[in-house]
């Protein structure tokens, strides 16, 4: 057992409480959220606790209370006292460049912007695109929407202009707010505004564009179209009641891949979800009130959302934001950070420590790493290279680490371990969160409950922070999640439980990648390659990656008559970066004149994996293939 600094403060300090409250969280879960509930100040306590069916994909809580999100993360912290007490500390690219902000100076910004966003007549429920990087603005962005029950959609600032466009008309925005350029590590000037600028030429939707100024870019205003954030705040109030919100008003929709079809809107609803991300952070970080908290997510992702915004702001927390990347100046950064700010609880994912690790310790010890006390890992499972590296080298073997298992649909943390009761095993997110109650399936839908067990991994009950539909698209989110094993929620993650009762995430059924953490449909990337002009046809699939966990490898045929060459190989890899975004960069290419199709038409995707895992001893069953010699080929020239 790792011996744990703050395991005389800690929120659960032994096992048996552990025990105890999981068991009573289960048994009497509408008795339980209603006392967790209470952590967040109501304008209104709700009576109702949840109103769930499975059945029919419907899923309420809390909802006759009233509440705003902007006012928990702000306004009460101030209320009670704590007005002077840094809520966020922003550390720029360059390491000498760094701002802090109080509670009492963050909420003056956020209320500034939101009256400059009803000046400009926005109001509750409208959609707000949030296309930034990096800087405090975007925070301050995203708070004010919530203040005035505007619902925020943050694009990830690398996504292209083609899939922020179709982000943007999928919810009919009617504004964006970017910032002029971008910087990260030694790129600068990343084109954001010119992105937005793309997007909008035509757009019927959005009639304004909000726009800070992070470089001296140069960039085109259009006069009464687009607005420098600087100027509108110049002559905003700082005064904005916060509206009063019905707890399963939407707060935030936030797209995220399948196995099928474009991006799903992913929308979060108010009360239930600040309650889960705010009690999720502070127990499972074991966040403690002069703790300094650093997330290293970007917050165009959902672990940004519940772990560097909603989550530690809610709790009075010191949350550390970074704009720039692990690597610069060099690959001591991270480390630099945590001496500089003196950094207690950090949480990062396994790609980012595969590629840290690869450099060599020097790079970590150069820098005093005495104030950390917790390290977090989210993405993918962690192996046991990185875990064993992670805790000796960068947690000097004082910390624990919590491998926390989520998604973006389950808007905070379901499995992990808790950080002063949990007996570790490195590659287990260990064991469920309270009020979770997880299960193994088998292919027909049976509970397998005996240890050990593998199979597919399920949630029997709901949770407040549980996604509660996809935007304009109800039938989708009963058919992605609800349909395949009737009264359980599918993650799409495969999983096994060991005789401790332990769970081990073996990674994704479905036809998603999880390319460095960030997921991938399949079909998307299908789609973008499917745009080159040569291509005939494509498909995809994983395989493993050093760094990235996993990368992409493409199977294309082009049309007939096209000779494959150099330039046509990267012509494809271009359109893909194009379409969706430099994130989506295709490892491995390799060109057949067909793929492995059944006689219905069907591509078989399990031998390409088996192929591009040169796996070839396995590819099981061939014969039903419409034309099995087509599969020598794919062998022959496997890249
Ligand atoms: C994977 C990120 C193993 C998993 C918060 C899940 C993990 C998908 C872990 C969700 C972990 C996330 N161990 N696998 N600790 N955390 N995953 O929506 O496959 O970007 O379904 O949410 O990432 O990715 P998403």
């Amino acid at each position: 057992m790792i011996k744990y600094k703050n395991i005389k403060n800690a929120h659960i300090k032994s096992d048996l409480i552990y025990r105890d409250l999981y068991e009573t969280s289960i048994k009497d879960s509408d008795l339980f959220w209603k006392k967790i509930s209470n952590r967040v100040d109501w304008f209104m306590k709700p009576k109702k606790i949840s109103d769930v069916d499975f059945k029919t994909a419907k899923i309420k809580w809390f909802q006759d209370g009233q509440i705003n999100a902007s006012y928990n993360c702000l306004d009460r912290h101030i209320n009670n006292g704590y007005g002077d007490k840094v809520a966020l500390i922003w550390e720029g690219n360059n390491p000498d460049h760094d701002k802090k902000f109080t509670y009492k100076q963050l909420l003056c910004e956020v209320s500034k912007f939101a009256n400059v966003l009803k000046s400009h007549n926005i109001k509750k429920g409208d959609r707000v695109c949030i296309y930034m990087q990096m800087i405090p603005e975007l925070t301050i962005a995203m708070l004010a929407c919530a203040r005035i029950g505007a619902i925020h959609s943050i694009v990830f600032g690398a996504f292209s202009s083609d899939s922020l466009r179709d982000r943007i008309n999928d919810l009919n925005c009617k504004v964006v707010i970017t910032q002029d350029s971008g910087v990260r590590g030694t790129k600068i000037d990343i084109p954001m505004k010119c992105n937005v600028d793309k997007v909008i030429k035509n757009s019927e939707c959005v009639q304004k564009v909000f726009v800070v100024k992070r470089t001296d870019f140069k960039i085109h205003m259009k006069n009464q179209f687009d607005f420098w954030w600087h100027k509108e705040m110049n002559c905003a109030s700082n005064i904005c009641e916060p509206e009063i919100m019905n707890s399963e008003d939407p707060l935030f929709i936030l797209y995220t891949s399948g196995s099928t079809g474009t991006p799903k809107g992913v929308l979060h609803t108010t009360g239930g979800y600040i309650v889960y991300s705010s009690y999720t952070h502070e127990i499972i970080f074991d966040y403690q009130p002069d703790d300094i908290y650093w997330c290293t997510a970007d917050i165009g992702w959902i672990t940004g959302h519940s772990y560097i915004v909603y989550g530690p702001l809610s709790n009075r927390a010191t949350t550390v934001m970074y704009e720039g990347v692990p690597n610069y100046p060099d690959f001591g950064r991270f480390w630099q950070i945590i001496q500089k700010h003196k950094v207690n609880i950090f949480y990062t994912a396994p790609t980012a420590l595969r590629a840290l690790m690869k450099e060599g310790n020097a790079y970590v010890e150069k820098w005093d790493r005495s104030s950390l006390k917790l390290l977090g890992s989210v993405g993918e499972t962690i192996k046991k290279p990185e875990w064993e590296w992670y805790y000796k080298i960068v947690g000097e073997e004082k910390c624990p680490i919590v491998d926390t298992w989520w998604q973006t649909e389950t808007g905070g943390i379901l499995i992990s371990p808790l950080a002063a009761t949990t007996k570790l095993k490195p590659g287990s997110a260990t064991k469920p969160f309270f009020g979770i109650n997880p299960v193994i399936l088998n292919e027909k839908g049976e509970e397998i409950k005996e240890n050990p067990a593998e199979g597919l991994l399920a949630i029997k009950n709901s949770w407040p922070g549980q996604m509660r539909t996809v935007y304009g698209n109800h039938d989708r989110f009963f058919d992605t999640y609800f349909s395949q094993f009737s009264g359980y929620y599918f993650t799409g993650d495969g999983a096994k439980r060991d005789k401790d009762g332990y769970y081990w995430i073996t990674g994704r059924v479905d036809d998603v990648l999880n390319v460095s953490g960030h997921r991938l449909g399949t079909a998307e990337i299908e789609g973008a390659i499917g745009q080159y002009k040569d291509v005939a046809e494509a498909a995809i699939v994983g395989f493993p990656h050093e760094i990235k966990g996993e990368g992409i490898y493409a199977y294309v045929t082009l049309m007939t008559g096209i000779k494959p060459n150099l330039k046509i190989e990267e012509g494809i890899i271009n359109k893909v970066r194009e379409v969706i975004g430099p994130h989506a960069n295709i490892d491995k290419i390799q060109f057949s004149i067909g793929l492995p199709k059944t006689r219905s038409g069907k591509i078989m995707r399990r031998i390409l994996r088996k192929i591009a895992h040169n796996k070839l001893n396995d590819l099981g069953d061939i014969s039903t293939l419409a034309d099995p010699t087509i599969v020598e080929q794919l062998i022959k020239y496997r890249k």
